[in-house]
């Protein structure tokens, strides 16, 4: 029995977009430090990007990387394969007919790692090789994301889109009953940071224009303003967070892409919610509902058999000072948001029916973390 009191019960968070480091790059972040960040914030499940060292483009890479997270994340994970410019064809195909993964990763944007494919026929055949295809694509490479998968593809998850000219391409997409089929679906996924950040708050000091940058780069607040209504109308199916932490070493000595996320994102949306901008139905569909039907973690609302309770308890009206009155628990050990009053805070999270954080405290006691199984 477990007295919340007036507090508030919801799914556990499932981020579908996280960079956990591990292998290769484990003095950044690892599985057990950046599962202890997601239990401490609520974020039951994770799925981790392939763009590690090696990259996650073997079955071999993908069985090594399963080993480190089975034996070290407290919460529930899943894994992403990536594609590679040097083209893993075979691979993608053995990986996906064993049922180790239901997903495929590629970048078609620069970015941190060395997995920019830009072979147009690497690509095609990436898309017809695949079920779901999540992309890092900007710009015009949205565009052709969404050909590709109209010509070639099951599915596209346009992953961290991060303006209003960006969301607008994927919503006419989304839209367009001849590009947004049923065998080929299209979803969009907007990260915190380019909710709640953007270049006017980048460029207000020296540090912030050395550690809040991203690929994507954050944009105008006339954009985070897109986003958010967006998110209103129904037109974004995921928030992910993109966590991709580095040092602040690294981030302050010279231009380095990504920042860590896991550890805020719910409470910025709880946050955002007691301002009045979100629903807790919204946050809940973002963020549990639609990351569990599109990664087929569920399927028609049922879960997979010899599932186990995610549940999180969240205080709605707690007030707090990020950085300040909280521990950072991602190896990077800063956060973007240091310093923000937020009003919303996760205060125990359940994994697979165990209690993994409660009052402040990470339960060293219990490793409940397993790899998630997902439907066909
Ligand atoms: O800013 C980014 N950082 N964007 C990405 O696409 C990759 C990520 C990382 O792995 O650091
Ligand atoms: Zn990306
Ligand atoms: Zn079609
Ligand atoms: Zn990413």
């Amino acid at each position: 029995i477990i007295d919340v009191g007036k507090k508030l019960i919801m799914p556990g968070i499932i981020d579908v977009h996280t960079h956990m480091r591990e292998p290769g790059v484990t003095y950044k972040e690892d599985f057990a430090t950046g599962s202890r960040a997601c239990a401490k914030a609520g974020v039951t499940t994770f799925y981790d990007m392939p763009n590690t060292i090696p990259t996650t483009t073997t079955l071999g890479n993908l069985m090594e990387k399963k080993k480190l997270a089975s034996e070290k994340s407290i919460v529930n994970f899943g894994l992403h394969f990536g594609g590679s410019k040097n083209d893993n064809i075979e691979e993608i195909k053995k990986v996906l007919k064993n049922r180790e993964v239901n997903t495929v990763k590629i970048f078609m944007n620069v970015s941190t790692g060395e997995m920019l494919i830009e072979d147009d026929e690497i690509l095609a055949k990436v898309f017809e090789n695949s079920k779901l295809v999540l992309v890092h694509a900007e710009n015009e490479m949205i565009d052709k994301a969404i050909e590709l998968n109209k010509n070639y593809g099951s599915g596209l998850y346009v992953c961290h889109i991060p303006s209003a000219e960006e969301m607008k391409k994927v919503i006419d997409a989304k839209k367009n009953s001849k590009v947004n089929t049923k065998e080929h679906p299209v979803y969009a996924e907007v990260t915190p940071h380019h909710l709640f950040l953007n270049t006017e708050i980048r460029e207000s000091t020296e540090r912030n224009k050395m550690l809040l940058r991203m690929k994507p780069e954050l944009r105008e607040k006339s954009d985070n303003e897109f986003l958010w209504e967006a998110i209103n109308r129904g037109e974004v199916d995921t928030i992910g967070t993109d966590h991709a932490p580095h040092l602040i070493g690294e981030k302050l000595e010279k231009i380095t892409f990504g920042m860590p996320g896991v550890e805020t994102s719910l409470a910025l949306m709880i946050n955002a919610y007691n301002e009045g901008k979100i629903s807790l139905e919204m946050i809940q569909k973002l963020m549990c509902e639609n990351p569990a039907r599109i990664m087929k973690i569920e399927k028609r609302g049922k879960l997979q058999e010899g599932y186990f309770a995610d549940i999180i308890v969240v205080d709605l009206k707690k007030e707090w000072t990020v950085g300040v009155d909280d521990t950072i628990e991602s190896k990077c050990g800063w956060t973007p948001y240091e310093n923000w009053k937020l009003k919303g805070k996760n205060t125990m999270t359940i994994v697979n029916g165990k209690i993994v954080y409660e009052n402040r405290k990470i339960n060293e006691n219990v490793k409940s973390g397993k790899e998630v199984k997902f439907y066909d």
